[in-house]
């Protein structure tokens, strides 16, 4: 084998066939189930979203009205997994408390080794229920305030919403942090995804495919960038002191967070849809100066690098405006990306290949252990 056989990152590689969703670099669009994402983001709410990665198909009236009322049902913390959150420290990272909560959830699942499509299906809808509880309950325990219940007769955003901060926002905020999580659904064979299928591909169950995707979501490289826009944002301070700090960062070689993408090289198509949901919560709480730094630091990227934003730049400063600490940014993230990583655990396992590559070895060429005294 010569160097060129050896795909670095997998770069490239073209590893199975995915019906769950199309990225296409060259039109920059994003196909969920065949529909454009930013139809999706417009005319359908995150339910309705997640049934579509789910089954393939919209639901009809009658179904997604099943199905709210399913997912509504599921939305309360067992006690032990309240009690596994409170016990951990709060110098831990949020991503560390998701990723135990979906452990616990597991460890409590009498039918975890149960991988039939209907039982991955009901564990699918259970975690996308249960993740809002954990996120909104970890940032309250963080103020020192004390947990609010789910309630029943709101959708999906609206109750996430009120369980984080106590009442239910506005509409315009509830609709861009819906949007939010109709764009972070799905993106294909990305690194949290492809590592939910390698773990679904040794036939370990859906909970730990989960748990080790939100590992890899974790990431400053993936999902971590949200996170790490804010604290960027935060560096420069306002629009005026842009130019200084990218010239001193990218002196230093730093990767300017939110930019840049494997697959998109002319920019990530959810971008134009989160930052009008951007531009809207800006207006709802006065936060021009922040849209200003915003679009200072994407046009200096641009005249510099040629370099453009990803999802990940505008949904950091949303976040923020609607409330969210920063760190709690990831996990909004697994929130809705749970969906899509579900859909390949159930895609994986339709047809299921062990999924193990090759490495080229550069060691040392075969040696033998000195003659010892051993007995
Ligand atoms: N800031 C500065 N330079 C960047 C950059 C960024 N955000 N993203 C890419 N580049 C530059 C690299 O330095 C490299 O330049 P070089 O060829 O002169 O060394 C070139 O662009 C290619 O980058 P590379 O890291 O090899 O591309 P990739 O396809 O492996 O990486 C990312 C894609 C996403 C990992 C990368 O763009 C990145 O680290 N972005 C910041 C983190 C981020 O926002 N992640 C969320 C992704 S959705």
């Amino acid at each position: 084998m010569i160097d060129q056989d050896i795909h670095k990152g997998l770069a490239g590689v073209v590893v199975d066939y995915t019906a769950v969703s199309k990225v296409n670099p060259e039109t920059n669009s994003l196909l969920y189930r065949g529909y454009p994402v930013q139809e999706l983001a417009a005319q359908c709410s995150f339910e309705e979203v997640a049934y579509l990665l789910w089954h393939g198909e919209l639901p009809d009236g009658g179904q997604l009205a099943e199905f709210e009322s399913l997912e509504r049902s599921l939305r309360g913390l067992d006690d032990n997994v309240k009690r596994v959150i409170n016990d951990l420290p709060l110098t831990a990272h949020p991503m560390d408390v998701v990723r135990t909560a979906v452990s616990v959830i597991g460890a409590n699942d009498p039918d975890a080794a149960d991988s039939s499509p209907e039982s991955n299906l009901t564990k699918s809808i259970a975690l996308l229920a249960k993740l809002p509880a954990i996120v909104a309950y970890d940032q309250r325990r963080r103020r020192g305030q004390d947990i609010v219940e789910p309630r029943d007769d709101l959708g999906y955003s609206a109750n996430f919403l009120h369980m984080t901060f106590g009442d239910v926002p506005d509409l315009v905020v509830v609709n861009a942090f819906d949007v939010s999580m109709i764009l972070y659904a799905e993106h294909s064979f990305n690194a949290s995804t492809f590592t939910a299928r390698v773990i679904t591909s040794t036939l370990a169950d859906l909970y730990s495919a989960v748990v080790g995707a939100i590992g890899a979501l974790k990431g400053p490289l993936h999902g971590g960038a949200n996170e790490a826009v804010m604290h960027t944002f935060d560096e420069i301070g306002s629009a005026d002191r842009v130019e200084a700090w990218l010239d001193a960062a990218l002196a230093e070689k730093r990767k300017i967070m939110g930019f840049g993408h494997r697959v998109y090289k002319n920019g990530d198509s959810r971008v134009p849809t989160m930052k009008t949901a951007l531009d809207t919560l800006a207006a709802e709480f006065d936060a021009g100066g922040l849209v200003e730094l915003y679009e200072a630091l994407e046009a200096a990227m641009q005249e510099r690098k040629n370099i453009k934003p990803n999802l990940d730049y505008p949904s950091g400063p949303a976040y923020s405006l609607i409330g969210y600490d920063t760190e709690m940014f990831t996990p909004l993230f697994v929130a809705s990306r749970v969906t899509g990583w579900t859909a390949h655990i159930m895609e994986q396992l339709q047809s299921n290949t062990l999924i193990r590559p090759l490495s080229l070895y550069n060691g040392p060429d075969e040696r033998h252990v000195p003659a010892s005294e051993k007995n």
